[in-house]
């Protein structure tokens, strides 16, 4: 038994290999008794009782900011906003900065790669203000070379978005070298650091970057937590999005003054759970190191790679520069669907996803509807690769005589 999957109930609980952990991460023990611990002793409603149970609450979650600001090395906690996930916190920025700072003309550049959500705000917003959209698209290794992010970013653009890391190829982009030539022709980032943070450190500071938004139900936190941040200076001038209760400084019948950060963006009864969930995954993560969990995953993958280069009738659609991938291998069995492949492995207990990814547009781009995609994680094994290589030619054998050569 590896020392990391005992630390997850239900690995311990249900004979699967889960490699899907890009869709959703497994949660370990001490997340869930985080949560637990929060429901059964400290519950009630923060920033908004006076009595013992509201103010523990209201700490819980502003211990949660804080927690969170640091591991990200935010300049303050005020600048961390908790949202439901990554799609809400980038929606907050297409509406909230892209509506009101685009004009005619300007341009919003994006990654090929980019996962529906840093992708459909912007033509939303793109076609409202009359700006235009286009896309840094990647060469036949799978990556965005400097040469395209130098021509694609100009002077005309005012936004850029971009995928640390992406959720079909696992390509790490090159983020500072596109931040560093946004920020020479006066544009601001929107970095998706979604599949990077469960993986690898993310410095807001060390990366000079003006927004990023993850989820945490990747990083072993529960689901519907998720990060936006932004440069202190950029969220202070921005018009909040979504409006309600705890956002507002003063309302009068006709008019409203906000809250200041990082409240003017938290409009609701705020999700303390998630907030306590997501501390204790910041705490599990820190337990292991980044150090730690990239050496173990970099092993698997390669491991994987080894593996799977081997079946001819598979392809693998991933970078060969092994420095510039994270921890996804996406796949296909030549001629077969990968739905049917990801049935016939679900069969043999490995979870795999198949499908677009949410990312159509990269797909369109390499000419294919779907993959399918193995994601690992630190509690993965060696083991877990050699039952998916098994799944993979037991599916193999049972379309072969299907497949048209
Ligand atoms: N964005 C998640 C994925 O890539 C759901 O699977």
């Amino acid at each position: 038994m590896d020392k990391f999957k005992k630390d997850f109930p239900i690995l311990m609980s249900r004979d699967v290999v889960y490699l899907d952990s890009g869709a959703t991460s497994q949660k370990p023990a001490s997340v869930i008794d985080a949560i637990n611990n929060y429901y059964n002793n400290h519950n009630s409603n923060p920033h908004r009782g006076a009595y013992s149970l509201s103010i523990e609450a209201t700490k819980a979650y502003e211990d949660g900011r804080a927690k969170v600001a640091k591991f990200i090395n935010s300049p303050s906690a005020s600048q961390i906003i908790f949202t439901k996930n990554a799609s809400e916190a980038l929606n907050i920025i297409a509406y909230s900065y892209g509506l009101d700072n685009l004009k005619e003309n300007d341009e919003v550049v994006l990654s090929i790669m980019e996962h529906h959500s840093n992708l459909v705000p912007w033509q939303y917003v793109t076609k409202k203000t009359k700006s235009n959209l286009k896309y840094m698209y990647i060469n036949d290794n799978y990556e965005i070379t400097d040469e395209e992010i130098e021509e694609k970013i100009t002077n005309k653009t005012k936004i850029v978005g971009i995928t640390h890391v992406s959720n079909v190829l696992g390509t790490i982009n090159n983020v500072k070298k596109v931040i560093d030539i946004a920020h020479k022709n006066g544009a601001v980032v929107v970095l998706d650091v979604s599949q990077s943070i469960p993986h690898m450190k993310v410095d807001v500071q060390d990366l000079d970057a003006d927004f990023i938004a993850f989820s945490g139900h990747k990083m072993f936190a529960p689901l519907g937590i998720g990060v936006l941040y932004g440069k202190k200076e950029l969220l202070d001038n921005m018009t909040p999005f979504l409006m309600g209760g705890d956002m507002i400084e003063y309302v009068y019948e006709q008019e409203t003054t906000f809250a200041p950060l990082p409240n003017k963006f938290e409009a609701g009864t705020q999700n303390v759970g998630g907030v306590v969930g997501l501390s204790a995954a910041i705490d599990y993560i820190e337990s292991i190191g980044y150090d730690n969990i990239e050496k173990h995953e970099k092993e698997l993958v390669k491991y994987a790679k080894e593996k799977l280069e081997k079946l001819e009738y598979v392809k693998l659609y991933m970078t060969k520069n092994k420095e510039n991938h994270s921890a996804v291998i996406s796949f296909n069995i030549k001629g077969v669907h990968p739905h049917d492949v990801a049935s016939i492995l679900d069969s043999q207990n490995v979870c795999v996803r198949s499908g677009n990814h949410c990312a159509q547009p990269l797909m369109r781009y390499l000419g294919i509807d779907s993959t399918c995609r193995a994601s690992f994680c630190i509690y993965n094994t060696k083991e877990d690769v050699d039952k998916l290589v098994l799944a993979i030619e037991k599916a193999y054998k049972m379309f072969e005589k299907y497949i048209v050569k």
